[in-house]
């Protein structure tokens, strides 16, 4: 993939409106395809997300990165409610629906380890940053494993 694909990807990525609603999202709310699309969108996101706060590591940019983990945090927090019953697919692994007790716990380890960059941040400890930013990239593998076909 060429670097201009890439980049035109990722703009076109970080400006696809993703619509959160107040309640527990169903397939009666929405099609089997948009939900797809949209849970497909928020791991994009947090791919671009963690891989430019990952960049910022060792420098003095609390300010920013604390601005890129929120946006980490939110898509986070949002992402195991795209998966309603009966909505599997392609990329999403039956395990999900068969061991959803295992794909919450995985969401939720994500979810601290993403608070703990939080306050890294704020304690401004690069150490501690770079500690932190690493022990959240460690999830995206563990979850994918069981979890991603
Ligand atoms: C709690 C589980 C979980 C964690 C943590 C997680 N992912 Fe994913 N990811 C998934 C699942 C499930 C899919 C398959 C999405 C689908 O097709 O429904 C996926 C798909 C993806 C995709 C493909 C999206 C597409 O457009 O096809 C990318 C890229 C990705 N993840 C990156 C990451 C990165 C980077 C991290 C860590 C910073 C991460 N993921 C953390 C569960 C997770």
């Amino acid at each position: 993939m060429g670097i201009f694909f890439k980049i035109t990807i990722s703009t076109l990525i970080s400006f696809i409106p993703l619509y959160v609603l107040a309640h527990k999202v169903t397939l009666e709310d929405k099609s089997l395809e948009k939900i797809v699309n949209e849970r497909m969108a928020i791991m994009q996101k947090i791919k671009s997300t963690s891989s430019k706060l990952y960049r910022l590591i060792n420098s003095d940019q609390y300010e920013e990165m604390l601005e890129l983990n929120e946006t980490l945090l939110h898509s986070a927090s949002e992402f195991k409610d795209f998966y309603p019953e009966n909505s599997q697919a392609e990329g999403a692994s039956d395990n999900i629906w068969s061991d959803r007790e295992t794909f919450n716990e995985y969401n939720q380890n994500f979810v601290d380890d993403i608070e703990m960059i939080s306050l890294s941040i704020e304690l401004e400890d690069k150490e501690m940053i770079s500690d932190a930013i690493k022990a959240m990239a460690a999830n995206c593998s563990t979850c994918h494993k069981k979890f991603r076909n």
